[in-house]
């Protein structure tokens, strides 16, 4: 079935240049870029993404991670792209990622990972909503 899935490229991944790396492995890989917005997330924004984890002891470290400099938001389409862009993003924690993952090659820690993506077709409906209107997606 084809899918989309939101794709956060984080501040990390930005200030060390490698978005063009991201963004030609996405296509390389078969994922449609059907939308795409460079943003610096306020750490109220950030806390609304991420309101799932508000209990988790590193939430306030993680949202001001995420304010900390622009991030790209992306919305990825293909067949299975939620779980597909999981695959190719690899473990939460880059030491763990497998080979060859997003996480692996350009993630600095388990927060400064790189990436986001979606994890399931209900979360993905939020965050796509959360940052794109539907007449921004392509
Ligand atoms: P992400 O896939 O964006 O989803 C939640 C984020 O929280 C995760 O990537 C990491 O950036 C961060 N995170 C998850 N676990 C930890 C942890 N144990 N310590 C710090 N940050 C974490």
């Amino acid at each position: 079935m084809i899918e989309r899935t939101l794709a956060i490229i984080k501040p990390d991944a930005c200030r060390k240049n490698y978005l063009g790396l991201i963004l030609a492995r996405y296509e390389k890989e078969g994922f449609r870029i059907c939308a795409g917005k460079m943003q610096w997330l306020s750490q109220r924004q950030a806390e609304g993404f991420y309101h799932v984890h508000r209990e988790r002891p590193f939430f306030s470290s993680l949202t001001r991670f995420m304010s900390s400099g622009p991030v790209l938001t992306l919305v990825l389409e293909k067949e299975n792209a939620i779980a597909d862009h999981r695959t190719l993003m690899g473990a939460t924690d880059p030491q763990k990622a497998e080979g060859g993952t997003l996480r692996k090659l350009y993630g600095g820690s388990i927060e400064e990972n790189a990436v986001h993506g979606s994890d399931s077709p209900e979360t993905a409906r939020f965050e796509i909503a959360y940052f794109f209107p539907s007449v921004e997606i392509f």
